[in-house]
């Protein structure tokens, strides 16, 4: 089979190292990839949001098969394209990423079809949306309408916050569009849990649990990130819990969607919140997460071409996965000033003596290959750069891994949290 994944994060680095071990597999490709990708797949400069080239590409190379990573081409119909020339795609149509590309559609999706979700409302006009809020109090959360790559949302102490959020999303448009209607919703308490689920229309194929650092500060503080770092497996959600996610959020979203017409292919993610009251659905995605789709493909011992193939073809039904029974971690470096303005260019070193650490695996996401005198030289080019990774029998053992690669990596332009996983080896210390 030759097969594209679409996208050059650590996202689609982890989805590529695992491909690339399928014996389904002949060839592979990523568009647009990136340095650490070239590694284990042939990378192909064509962006991951130019879906008219793409389509055109896939044609002219024979490609069986396309895995998309990232949500944007999603949303601007690639997989819309793709099947319509006849080609199979992973990765639900332009309508059915409606579920991630505007929050009022999801959120409005959950009332109709029962889904367990924090209160809300919807507003175009800042006026009302910051009266909502004034009737409501706080802790409050504002979120951005459409796509804003993680950083649409505030969660607000007081109302003047609340406010000023308004103001930045609405008047100064800081997200663009994204930012022409808010969802003002309910501050809910909790921990959170990163729930993947791969849907074939119909048919739902749950996959392990993750967890994910959302904020920039260690103590979880500071603003919201894409992800600072993930561990799998979540121990929050033991089995009774994982049957009732299954049942009140995610059997009635992937019912919801076929009802109306945009039935899902690909892979859900919810985002949720484990509240005193039960699981509460913070938002879905129609893409895998990343980190966490780094943690995933560590921890998965099945060959993952065949499930998604399989997602494609509508065939999920009595499909298993097999999982290693290890925890995996990943700790992200980011370039400094993120999530604000990244730097960019700065060079990092030690990447060869990182990968040598034991059950590491260092994945690239922002990063960018240059010539200096001769040699090549890896340098930043995003916000978070690398996802640096590594498996052990607990949650602990695979942290002390992942910081030994940290440790090796020389990267003065960038930094990292320091405590990624610690409720999860809190937890191991107590047990
Ligand atoms: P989202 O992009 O909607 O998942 O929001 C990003 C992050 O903001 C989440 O992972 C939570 O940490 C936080 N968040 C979002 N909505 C809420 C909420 N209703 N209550 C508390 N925290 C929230
Ligand atoms: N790590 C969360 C996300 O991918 O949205």
């Amino acid at each position: 089979m030759r097969v594209l994944v679409v996208g050059g994060g650590g996202r689609e680095h982890a989805l590529c190292w695992k491909i690339a071990d399928s014996p389904l597999c002949d060839a592979l490709f990523c568009a647009p990839g990136n340095p650490g990708i070239a590694d284990v797949a042939t990378c192909v400069p064509i962006a991951a949001e130019d879906v008219d080239a793409l389509v055109a590409w896939v044609s002219k190379e024979r490609i069986d098969f396309v895995m998309i990573g990232p949500e944007a081409p999603m949303t601007l119909g690639l997989t819309d394209k793709l099947r319509a020339n006849g080609v199979k795609v992973f990765g639900p149509t332009a309508a059915a990423a409606r579920l991630e590309g505007s929050k009022a559609f999801m959120k409005d999706l959950f009332a109709k079809y029962g889904v367990p979700t924090a209160w809300y409302g919807r507003f175009t006009d800042p006026q009302k949306a910051k009266a909502f809020i004034s009737e409501k109090g706080a802790p409050i959360v504002v979120k951005a309408d459409g796509l804003a790559a993680g950083k649409g949302v505030v969660v607000a102490r007081d109302i003047a916050e609340a406010h000023a959020a308004v103001d930045r999303m609405m008047t100064e448009k800081v997200f663009g569009d994204a930012g022409r209607e808010v969802v003002i919703e309910e501050f809910l308490e909790g921990e959170e849990a990163s729930f993947f689920v791969l849907v074939d229309g119909k048919n739902m194929l749950p996959m392990v649990v993750a967890q994910d650092h959302k904020t920039v500060g260690d103590g979880d503080t500071g603003p919201n990130t894409g992800g600072m770092g993930a561990y799998s497996p979540a121990e929050i959600v033991d089995d009774a819990l994982h049957a009732r996610i299954m049942k009140e959020i995610i059997a009635p979203t992937v019912r919801g969607m076929a009802a109306e017409g945009t039935p899902f292919t690909g892979v859900l993610f919810a985002g949720l919140m484990i509240t005193k009251d039960g699981p509460k659905t913070l938002e879905f995605n129609v893409r895998f997460g990343d980190p966490e789709c780094q943690v995933l493909m560590m921890r998965l011992k099945s060959d993952l071409l065949p499930a998604l193939v399989a997602a494609a073809d509508g065939q999920l039904a009595n499909f298993d996965l097999r999982w290693h029974d290890d925890a995996a971690l990943v700790v992200v470096m980011a370039a400094k000033g993120y999530p604000g303005t990244p730097e960019k260019g700065t060079v990092i070193g030690g990447l060869a003596e990182a990968a040598k650490v034991e059950d590491a695996v260092v994945f690239h996401a922002g990063t960018k290959a240059e010539n200096h005198d001769g040699k090549t030289a890896i340098v930043a080019n995003g916000g978070r750069v690398l996802g640096v990774a590594a498996r052990g029998a607990t949650v602990g053992a695979a942290q002390r891994q992942a910081y030994k690669a940290v440790d090796a990596i020389k990267w003065p332009g960038g930094f990292c949290r320091r405590d990624i996983g610690w409720r999860a080896v809190a937890r191991e210390k107590n047990s």
